[in-house]
């Protein structure tokens, strides 16, 4: 972003500001987003939003008006409902194996209203045989029939099942107690493409071996349990880091992603870099002295200085000061989560009740921390609830 935008956001947040810190959606940046990601979804793979990453039930809705999709994969119990509640059609699709602890809570104080809707559909996500017993259990007890989506590890090593042994296992469950439990689909969730050292692996092989690894379980699927295998079975795959790779090519029908659309540091990727970020953080300065004063170091006070030091409300978030440029956190100073003192250039003209400005390296853990989302859109705010933890 250039100077003058920041420069101009906080004329704005002067004016309508809250004099706390907020949290910033550039409204155009994220519809510019989404109509580049809308331009580059093939018609089979649909797109299913990732909650916690666009974690703000307007965020969600614009997207899944945009997309046209009220997919949807959730990571946190609460947030459950509050979907269900929202899009009445919502396919709902578990990003972690949920504790049986947590969904017995969940299906006995389901609403009416809910239990009836049957238009929602939940695919619990299943990572091991002992967890689907726990699930068929709460099924018996409470005659329910639950949609059992299988997590597979295709190269990640965070969960799923990581050999044929188990998958089959869970298959034959499933087939067995099929008045209970319904297969809807596979996941594979494939983060390690991006993040391995080039020196290791390059990014396209090791998405060539994370497809192949999907189909050698989706083969089994199909050859070896002809009747779990129909044809609207969900394959889900994602998800921002790689979503330009399966948009060219991918064994998936289902992709998640989330991240990219408000585009945080950890997504600077080179085949994301169409999308621009659209969220910041603006942080109110408090004081400004004329250069750091480091406690029990006086003597460095005599030295040529050449930055100021600004206090601001707030900091320590998961976020890099982005403006003023060239602004940092003084080392030998450290973090403070309540009033953070910042190293600004000395020629910068910085006041008292101006704003900082940082930009987050990840959406998920930066959106929960704030109440509100402040939607900046021509030189106005409008104010979206978020979700919190
Ligand atoms: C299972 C799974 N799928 C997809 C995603 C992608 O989300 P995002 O695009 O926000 O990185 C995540 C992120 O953690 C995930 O855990």
């Amino acid at each position: 972003m250039q100077s003058n935008y920041f420069q101009q956001l906080t004329q704005d947040l002067k004016q309508q500001g809250t004099g706390t810190p907020q949290l910033i959606l550039d409204l155009k940046t994220y519809q510019h987003n989404l109509d580049y990601v809308q331009s580059k979804l093939p018609a089979k793979l649909k797109p299913r939003l990732v909650v916690k990453s666009l974690a703000s039930i307007q965020l969600l809705k614009l997207a899944s008006e945009k997309l046209n999709s009220q997919r949807f994969m959730v990571f946190h119990l609460p947030q459950l409902a509050e979907i269900m509640g929202t899009f009445p059609q919502a396919d709902i699709l578990l990003g972690k194996p949920m504790p049986i602890q947590a969904v017995k809570p969940f299906y006995q104080t389901l609403s009416e209203q809910n239990k009836t809707n049957d238009q929602v559909n939940i695919q619990w996500l299943i990572d091991d045989v002992e967890r689907l017993k726990q699930y068929l259990q709460l099924a018996q007890e409470l005659n329910l029939k639950l949609n059992i989506n299988i997590e597979i590890d295709v190269g990640l090593h965070r969960g799923g099942v990581s050999g044929q042994a188990q998958f089959v296992a869970l298959l034959k469950l499933i087939q067995q107690y099929s008045s209970y439990l319904k297969l809807s689909g596979l996941m594979g969730y494939d983060a390690h493409v991006a993040k391995l050292p080039k020196i290791l692996k390059s990014p396209d092989k090791s998405y060539q071996q994370s497809q192949q690894i999907y189909q050698h379980y989706k083969t089994i699927l199909q050859q070896q349990f002809p009747d779990l295998s129909h044809e609207t079975l969900c394959f889900n795959g994602g998800g921002s880091p790689t979503f330009m790779q399966h948009c060219q090519q991918s064994i998936c029908n289902d992709l998640a992603f989330g991240s990219m659309l408000l585009k945080p540091s950890d997504f600077d990727l080179e085949n994301l870099s169409a999308l621009s970020c659209a969220l910041w953080i603006a942080g109110p300065i408090l004081k400004v002295l004329p250069c750091s004063q480091i406690p029990g170091l006086g003597l460095l006070n005599h030295l040529p200085h050449k930055y100021k030091a600004v206090f601001i409300y707030g900091g320590y978030w998961r976020a890099d000061y982005i403006y003023p440029k060239k602004s940092q956190p003084h080392v030998l100073y450290g973090r403070s989560s309540n009033q953070e003192m910042l190293q600004v250039p000395m020629q910068c003209d910085i006041h008292v009740d101006d704003y900082v400005f940082l930009r987050p390296t990840q959406s998920e853990a930066i959106i929960p921390k704030f109440a509100q989302l402040y939607v900046y859109t021509e030189g106005k705010f409008l104010q979206w609830q978020t979700l919190r933890e």
